[in-house]
């Protein structure tokens, strides 16, 4: 199996790369790792150059190739949070992803990936007041949002060990209560139970 990682963080030991290194630990010891670090790859912005409306690809030839290969099954993003965001050299090279866009409305073409797994990990800072937040994401009716609820899980459980693998369907048993932090109102579930029964990295 070979995994692709793009990894958004400038720091080489920071949280990111720690949590990066446990997720990779859950992958079967013969899995190759290939990463591009995007603070060190300097790969461009899309520039709006419009090449591709009129022709298949881009015109700009960097790192982002290897992206572009395809020759992975596994995509992992790795970013910290920088405004509620990926972080800037992580979003040049995501921009770069718009001539599919493109070329799919201007010449009706469109460049096939294969079908992959993928992870996101998304790290961020903040006073956390020593409350560690579980929250399970619930993909809604639309299939265009996702809105998940916080849940306060019975127990001790070690992070990363005692956690179902990333993509598991869940299921979260609680009691649901409000609750107020900072002078808002929210729902959580409490006294909660996490069951899962499926593991796809298998
Ligand atoms: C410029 C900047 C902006 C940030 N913005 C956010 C943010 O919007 N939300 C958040 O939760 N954390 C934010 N953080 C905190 C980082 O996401 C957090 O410290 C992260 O764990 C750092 O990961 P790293 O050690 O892999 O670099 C910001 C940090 C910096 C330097």
């Amino acid at each position: 199996m070979k995994v692709q990682i793009l990894n958004g963080s400038p720091r080489p030991n920071g949280d990111t790369v720690y949590i990066l290194e446990r997720v990779k630990s859950k992958f079967p010891p013969n899995t190759e790792f290939s990463t591009l670090n995007t603070y060190e790859e300097n790969i461009q912005p899309c520039n709006d150059c419009r090449y591709c409306w009129e022709k298949e690809g881009c015109c700009i030839r960097d790192k982002m190739d290897t992206l572009l290969k395809d020759d992975y099954d596994v995509l992992i993003i790795a970013s910290p949070l920088y405004m509620s965001f990926v972080t800037p050299p992580l979003f040049s090279a995501i921009s770069r992803l718009n001539f599919i866009w493109s070329n799919h409305f201007f010449l009706k073409t469109s460049k096939e990936m294969k079908a992959k797994k993928g992870v996101l990990i998304l790290t961020g800072g903040g006073e956390a007041h020593g409350i560690v937040y579980h929250t399970c994401i619930i993909p809604d009716a639309t299939a265009c949002c996702a809105k998940g609820i916080e849940f306060v899980w019975n127990g001790d459980h070690a992070w990363l060990d005692d956690y179902p693998e990333a993509g598991t369907d869940i299921t979260v048993t609680g009691r649901l209560e409000i609750y107020e932090e900072d002078g808002s109102s929210y729902l959580h579930l409490v006294d909660a139970e996490l069951t899962w029964e499926q593991e796809i990295l298998q």
